[in-house]
């Protein structure tokens, strides 16, 4: 069975059931999810395998030698409520005409059962939505939902939610929203300890029990797979978690609704978010593996069931990188491959991230400014962080997605920032430097400046145009 044959059995049957790694259902052999790539804008659609994992496989030959974006995460439960680039509504997302960013395929890889299978890798700015879902609670209408998420991929920002939100894309007041949240904001509500926790989004607030503020029941959560749950029903909500890879759902809240004006009775909309708050505030990152949302509210041992089949799938991590391996503590250069360039290294000059033209006889200095020590990823030790041979302390990292050498802040903002995982080459020369935080960004030289750009976007150094040779880089032993 599937989670949504639990609910089905329940008597809450899902009414959106979304996952770009396994069918939710043990009969649904539809599309998962459809990826479109940079080299000609073609798309494709992802189903699972015999097994119900995803076929990842499928994905990586169809995106080889070239980028590709998450385009539509399907519903699978028959009731067509697919997620879609989210519009502009309160705010403007990042991208052309105010919507948001699109995800990364290739962000958020694991492995079920030893299968691999993609995430959806939510960076600030990107985020899905569906305004005109069928079947989802509205008003006070009872539903519930969970979703599998990456407990160590969040931020403060608001909101990165997956549930029901307002069908305009805007704030329309008080309890117009039951979304599950997973952060570690503190502008509204806060659980025990410093974050991340799993609070509701009711809209103006993430609530996490029945006072506005600090709920000391709800504890910082932060298993590297977790399982998120909120369900609501008149004058009645609850919010569980646990850890997607073992063991059983904690109920964390289970009372009433938040003590404010607005959230007794609810006015839900219906809209589906993902990534997002209920106004389109697009500034929170997290990852979304699977979730859904149900009729009716499920009762704890239907959940319970459901965490029990979340266990069962085996949801592990696997690597970030691909191509030619680097070791940490090594020293290197890395030599730009377009035709133009082949001659230059990527150097600093003061804090600003070029490319030069370094050779042998060059002079000392010029070779330790295109000289980089290889370190663990400050950001996450799957990948990597390059440190400058003469300025020690101080690491290649963006801001704004330029390419800048500063001083370790020790902050976490300044870890994820600096934290690259390779991959082959895009041209099929050297390494691909994708941007942990951003994996739609790569290292690009532009103008013989450095930047993390996307295959296509709004910023000049996003063009297309020879993207894939400015974005491949030849390591090799470094110049000092
Ligand atoms: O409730 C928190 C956020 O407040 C909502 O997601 C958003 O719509 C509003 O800005
Ligand atoms: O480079 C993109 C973002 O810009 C960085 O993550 C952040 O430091 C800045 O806001």
């Amino acid at each position: 069975a599937g989670p949504c044959d639990i609910y089905s059995s329940g008597g809450t049957p899902c009414v959106a059931a979304h996952s770009t790694t396994r069918a939710l259902y043990s009969a649904y052999t539809g599309p998962l999810y459809q990826v479109k790539r940079g080299s000609d804008g073609a798309t494709t659609t992802i189903s699972p395998l015999s097994s119900g994992v995803a076929n990842a496989a499928a994905q990586d030959s169809f995106c080889a030698g070239t980028t590709c974006l998450i385009t539509i995460i399907y519903d699978q439960s028959g009731r067509g409520n697919h997620l879609t680039q989210a519009p502009p509504g309160g705010f403007n997302g990042p991208e052309s005409n105010g919507y948001d960013n699109l995800a990364s395929a290739i962000g958020a890889p694991v492995t079920l059962n030893g299968q691999k299978a993609y995430g959806v890798f939510i960076s600030p700015g990107t985020g899905y939505r569906n305004n005109a879902a069928s079947g989802t609670a509205k008003g006070d209408a009872a539903e519930g939902m969970y979703a599998v998420l990456d407990g160590t991929h969040y931020n403060g920002a608001c909101c990165f939610d997956y549930g029901n939100a307002e069908t305009s894309s805007r704030d329309t007041g008080n309890g117009h929203m039951e979304a599950i949240y997973y952060g570690d904001s503190t502008v509204w509500g806060t659980g025990s300890g410093n974050g991340p926790w799993i609070m509701a989004d009711l809209e103006n607030g993430l609530f996490s029990g029945s006072a506005v503020h600090n709920n000391a029941g709800d504890p910082s959560i932060s298993y590297r797979f977790v399982t998120a749950a909120v369900k609501g029903q008149p004058n009645q909500w609850a919010i569980r978690g646990g850890n997607s890879a073992s063991g059983s759902l904690s109920t964390f809240y289970n009372g009433a609704r938040p003590s404010a004006s607005g959230y007794n009775p609810m006015s839900k909309e219906g809209a589906i978010i993902l990534g997002i708050g209920g106004d389109n505030s697009n500034g929170a990152q997290g990852t979304f593996y699977e979730g859904v949302m149900t009729s009716g509210y499920p009762s704890d041992a239907t959940e319970n069931s459901v965490q029990a089949n979340i266990v069962a799938a085996k949801y592990a991590v696997t690597s970030l990188t691909s191509g030619p391996a680097l070791t940490t503590g090594s020293s290197v250069s890395l030599r730009a491959t377009t035709a133009c360039c082949t001659t230059r290294y990527i150097t600093h000059s003061g804090s600003t991230v070029n490319t030069q033209v370094v050779s042998s006889s060059s002079a000392t200095a010029l070779k330790q400014q295109a000289s980089w020590t290889v370190r663990a990823g400050l950001g996450n030790s799957g990948c990597f962080s390059f440190e400058s041979k003469d300025t020690p302390g101080s690491y290649i990292r963006h801001n704004n997605f330029v390419l800048l050498l500063n001083a370790n802040d020790g902050s976490k903002q300044f870890a994820e920032d600096a934290t690259f995982c390779p991959q082959a080459g895009l041209n099929g020369q050297g390494s691909s430097l994708r941007a942990w935080g951003y994996p739609t960004r790569y290292f690009r030289h532009y103008d013989n400046v450095l930047y993390v750009a996307s295959n296509g976007g709004v910023h000049t150094f996003d063009a297309t145009g020879s993207f894939n040779d400015d974005v491949s880089f030849v390591i090799s032993a470094s110049f000092a």
